[in-house]
């Protein structure tokens, strides 16, 4: 379901960059339902490397699909025409420095189709720093996990606010019954660990009580 979501935000006949593919399963699955016109699969280790070669091989796609062993937006050539890149199933702060480091291997007009695993907002903070506007955003819950997908293209700048970086500007004013489910749970987190901090025998730095009792704060005005 996870990768669907993905999927469903990867314009029709776009030429994609999926960085981090793993086998190679989203671009593979693309490609097969003729959702898409071309692909690069990108991975840096080894073994899902060859994992997605031979996704792409059984499937009879190495025409249109091809796979690089490359770190991050390296995985991107210049010919590929590349419209839109998904990088998913990594940490935000991951995905940010792909970005980051990548960024000469960007034309500007790809969509971003990003699914973090937490460290959403510092991601949001580099799209937002970077020029991009956030377009969509989901929240879903599959296997007892909380995932935000975050999908941004180069616009207008727009300032979010801390709380907009947090929560996702578009997920706090939609306010889904997924996103309130994973922020009542994220409260009953903060609040044990706060209980937890005023326990401890260690001190725990002012600053660290500080950040989390906002969050509180943030979480409690958000759900209302
Ligand atoms: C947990 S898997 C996610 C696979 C798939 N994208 C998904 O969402 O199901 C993360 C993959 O990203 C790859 N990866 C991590 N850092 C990377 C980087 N800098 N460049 C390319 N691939 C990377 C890992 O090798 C791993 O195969």
């Amino acid at each position: 379901m996870r990768l669907e979501r993905v999927a469903a935000h990867i314009p029709a006949g776009a030429r994609l960059a999926d960085i981090g593919s793993d086998h190679g399963y989203l671009p593979v699955a693309l490609l097969r339902r003729g959702a898409i016109s071309a692909a690069v699969a990108g991975e840096v280790a080894l073994t899902p490397f060859q994992a997605a070669q031979r996704s792409v091989r059984d499937n009879g796609l190495e025409l249109q699909a091809s796979v690089r062993l490359a770190s991050g937006l390296a995985a991107i050539e210049p010919g590929d025409g590349i419209t839109a890149v998904s990088i998913c199933g990594m940490g935000g702060e991951t995905i940010r420095d792909i970005l980051d480091s990548g960024r000469a291997h960007l034309g500007g007009h790809e969509r971003l189709v990003l699914q973090p695993n937490g460290g959403e907002q510092p991601l949001r903070q580099w799209l937002a720093d970077n020029g991009y506007r956030i377009v969509a955003e989901e929240v879903l819950r599959e296997n007892r996990f909380d995932y935000e997908i975050i999908v941004a293209e180069r616009g207008e700048g727009q300032g979010y606010s801390p709380e907009q970086l947090y929560f996702g500007p578009l997920l706090m004013a939609e306010r889904s019954p997924a996103f309130v489910f994973k922020w009542q749970r994220m409260l009953r987190q903060k609040q044990q660990a706060l209980a937890n901090f005023a326990r401890a025998k260690a001190a725990v730095p002012v600053k660290k009580v500080e950040a989390f009792e906002r969050e509180v704060c943030w979480i409690n005005a958000v759900l209302g």
